[in-house]
């Protein structure tokens, strides 16, 4: 069984492949699929800024990509304990039934962490009709 405790290994070792020469920030993520496999992430930065990808959804959308589609935790790695942006607490939303029930940890690299539930962090988070289907 995956503990949060192996996560943050996880998602610290993630960090350290972050591309990040821009900003110089480096963050890691890792996520506990429902399929209970880890999925890791770090940021990738681009020249371009705006087309920068964040680490938590570098590492969602590996889990996607690999068949899983929920989640139950992430893990985010950084220096300073920083959660996550808004862009990505809406990505995480769409692959959780229960957002309640999913938990996003922060942990910096001194140990500091923080522990929010996804609708803490998302509250009144968008949602519509269109998600009808479940293709
Ligand atoms: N970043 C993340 O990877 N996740 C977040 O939730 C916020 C920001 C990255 C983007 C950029 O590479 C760097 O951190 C500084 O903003």
């Amino acid at each position: 069984m995956t503990r949060v405790e192996d996560l943050i290994v996880a998602a610290r070792g993630a960090k350290l492949n972050a591309y990040a020469p821009y900003s110089v920030y480096s963050v890691g993520a890792a996520v506990l699929g429902a399929d209970n496999q880890v999925y890791t992430g770090c940021n990738v930065e681009n020249i371009s800024y705006g087309l920068t990808i964040c680490a938590e959804r570098t590492a969602l959308v590996k889990m996607v990509s690999n068949g899983c589609r929920a989640f139950s935790h992430i893990v985010i790695a950084t220096k300073d304990g920083g959660t996550p942006c808004g862009a990505c607490r809406q990505f995480m939303a769409e692959f959780c039934q229960k957002p309640d029930q999913v938990f996003v940890i922060c942990i910096s690299d001194s140990g500091q962490s923080s522990e929010f539930t996804l609708s803490e962090l998302l509250p009144h988070s968008f949602s519509s009709d269109l998600r009808k289907t479940q293709n």
